[in-house]
């Protein structure tokens, strides 16, 4: 089956998708995965394993059996320092200098560490946070948990911006709020989880900082499918996980990036492994903080979670952040001319902004059934993620996603609510 697919279209969006895909230079990465099921487009929640991550962890594991703890200093990648490296790897993927940035901890950790650092170093800053309300919860949980441990209250200093249609967040209401309420950071995700919107970083930072305010994102969602400019937009830190679009495994270490501009202030949760690395072996008793972004790691690098990472990355690098990101766009908007075509009739509708300068790596469907029709999919061999209240959430990963599959995609989700096979479904999940 091959809804919406429409040779005429003047868009040049209704290719044959079979043709799209063999024209596709990223098409080959697709068997240097192991993609579970028939149809996956879960990589925004967790991305699959490929050859070169199960290689770099092979690799780790070897080194430990035949090194020992001379792996320390003598792997091939020396692990001493593998939390930097992985960071210099990273860099050019965010936009930054390759000492700005380093691997360390989890996402929620890197929250607490970086806005507890920048309350405790405010430099006449007030106190305030400015957040908005359509975050993913952990981010306000570090966020309310720094500030109550420095004494404020969170209902008070925690300044939410509110959405006007419960899916985006508008920039105006962030400059806004930056005009009414006294903000000494702000801290805002590159990409909604839950509709996809990408936001506008450059402008954010620029009026943050008129404000003599901090910018801070969290880029868990964006990461490895949308380029972003850190350093040239002047962002102060950021932090992101390496699950999703970095596809390097379940709880994979996280990563950080802190501008030059603030190397040297005390990190917030300090611990061995950001001491500065040339005397971290000397074991003093006070901490001297690493003059780089590897000052906020704590304890010491959790190797076999960072490992896969290696591989991963190569991978990224390989096919390029910028190709990534043009086929992202395509697939994206192909989904959404779908949705728009043959699954509206079924109560279908997009929650993902369709400008692609707002659009992040997935696609919010809406459906008030989205719950049952998620689960439905699965039955159907389709991995998605339902999203409460009512959105479906389908991300078709560049790296291993095809033109046919999201058209495959789209067959499989009428067909669900053609036959009505999600009225099937009990409210608790399971199939009757
Ligand atoms: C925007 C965002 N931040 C943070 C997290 C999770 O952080 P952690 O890796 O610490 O669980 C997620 C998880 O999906 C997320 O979507």
């Amino acid at each position: 089956m091959d809804p919406g697919f429409d040779p005429d279209r003047p868009d040049g969006d209704a290719a044959d998708p079979r043709e799209r895909d063999a024209n596709d230079p990223l098409a080959e990465f697709r068997e240097r995965f192991d993609v579970p099921g028939e149809l996956y487009l879960d990589g925004n929640s967790l991305g699959p394993v490929s050859d070169a991550a199960e290689r770099s962890l092979q690799r780790a594991l070897e080194e430990w059996r035949e090194l020992g703890i001379e792996a320390w200093t003598e792997a091939d990648r020396p692990w001493f320092r593998y939390g930097e490296s992985l960071g210099d790897d990273l860099a050019s993927l965010v936009g930054a200098d390759g000492d700005e940035v380093v691997v360390a901890n989890s996402t929620t950790v890197n929250i607490h560490t970086l806005v507890g650092t920048f309350l405790d170093a405010r430099d006449g800053r007030p106190p305030g946070i400015l957040v908005n309300e359509l975050d993913f919860p952990t981010d306000h949980y570090a966020i309310r948990s720094q500030l109550r441990q420095r004494g404020y209250d969170p209902d008070e200093h925690l300044h939410v911006v509110e959405s006007r249609d419960g899916r985006t967040i508008a920039e105006d209401d962030v400059v806004a709020a930056l005009e009414d309420r006294e903000v000494g950071i702000v801290f805002m995700p590159s990409v909604l989880y839950r509709s996809g919107q990408l936001l506008d970083i450059e402008r954010i930072t620029d009026a943050a900082h008129e404000h003599g305010a901090l910018a801070g994102f969290d880029l868990a969602h964006s990461v490895g499918v949308v380029p972003h400019e850190l350093s040239a937009h002047g962002v102060d830190f950021a932090v992101w996980c390496s699950y999703k679009y970095l596809n390097a495994g379940p709880g994979a270490i996280a990563g950080l990036y802190v501008s030059e501009r603030h190397f040297g202030e005390r990190p917030a949760l300090a611990g061995w492994w950001g001491h500065e690395k040339e005397t971290q072996f000397e074991l003093r008793e006070r901490f001297t903080p690493a003059d780089s972004a590897g000052a906020w790691q704590i304890g010491t690098v959790p190797v076999l979670s960072a490992a896969p990472l290696a591989g991963s990355l190569e991978l990224v690098r390989e096919a390029g952040i910028d190709r990534i990101r043009e086929k992202s766009l395509a697939l994206t908007a192909t989904l959404i001319r779908l949705v728009d075509e043959t699954l509206e009739a079924y109560g279908c509708t997009v929650g993902t902004p369709r400008a692609p300068d707002a659009r992040g790596g997935h696609v919010a469907i809406e459906h008030p059934e989205a719950e049952r029709v998620s689960e439905a999919l699965r039955e159907r061999g389709v991995v998605v993620d339902f999203r409460p209240p009512n959105v479906v959430r389908v991300c078709p990963a560049p790296l291993y996603t095809g033109f046919v599959d999201v058209h495959e995609f789209a067959a499989r989700l009428r067909d669900v609510l053609e036959t009505g096979a999600h009225e099937d479904v009990d409210p608790d999940g399971s199939v009757s």
